[in-house]
């Protein structure tokens, strides 16, 4: 299984930061947009370029530029829309298809309650965002729904992961390369990551 954890030293002291319980809402969305510009950089790192002729002020040149459309974001609502913003100003020619799932409190499943993505995805890298990687119910379910509509290829970016999530992940979708910043310890008996940083929901939206 190809999981990076994005280990520079500024993802790893702003996601210490958005751990704290005492970081309000204000601080924590801040935090979340810095972060997810660097997550993003690092996501599109292997996109490839292709060579075009430009003429500078000084003289003409072979020149690298991105050999596809920029990619297509993929947002697990709603938390995944706190990723998204800050990704948006480092790639704003990005296109973004919206995909609601909710855990089942009780039994934990992801439910489905809206879809809709761009109909050129699958030109596109499809990069899916969601902070959080718990059971990983909502991410398997999202990549089974993505791959079914014409995703090739795929990245999965989210902020905390627990081991579980990740099994359950590459057990579904061998072929995913999964991005995070954090691989935690462990879920607990309501499925919170621990330590994790609580309901990303609520943390972000109140
Ligand atoms: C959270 C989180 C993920 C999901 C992860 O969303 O944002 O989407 O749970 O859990 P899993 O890996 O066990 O499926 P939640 O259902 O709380 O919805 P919200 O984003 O609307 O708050």
């Amino acid at each position: 299984p190809k999981v990076t954890t994005v280990d520079h030293p500024l993802v790893q002291h702003k996601l210490t930061l958005m751990r704290d319980r005492d970081t309000a809402l204000p601080e924590f969305r801040r935090l979340l947009r810095e972060i997810s510009l660097l997550l993003a950089y690092e996501v599109t790192r292997h996109l490839e370029l292709k060579t075009v002729s430009v003429e500078t002020p000084v003289a003409r040149a072979d020149l690298p530029l991105l050999a596809r459309p920029e990619p297509c974001f993929i947002t697990i609502l709603r938390a995944g829309n706190g990723l998204l913003d800050g990704m948006l100003d480092l790639i704003p020619a990005a296109s973004v298809g919206h995909l609601g799932l909710y855990r089942d409190p009780a039994t934990l499943e992801a439910v489905e309650y809206y879809y809709k993505v761009p109909g050129d995805m699958g030109e596109r890298l499809a990069i899916v965002v969601d902070p959080m990687l718990a059971t990983g119910h909502t991410a398997v379910a999202a990549l089974d729904r993505l791959k079914k509509d014409g995703a090739k290829d795929i990245s999965f970016v989210c902020l905390v992961a627990a081991p579980e999530g990740i099994e359950a992940l590459t057990e579904a979708h061998p072929d995913i390369p999964i991005y995070t910043a954090a691989v935690d310890e462990r879920l607990n008996e309501k499925g919170y990551i621990v330590p994790g940083l609580g309901d990303a929901g609520d943390r972000i939206f109140g």
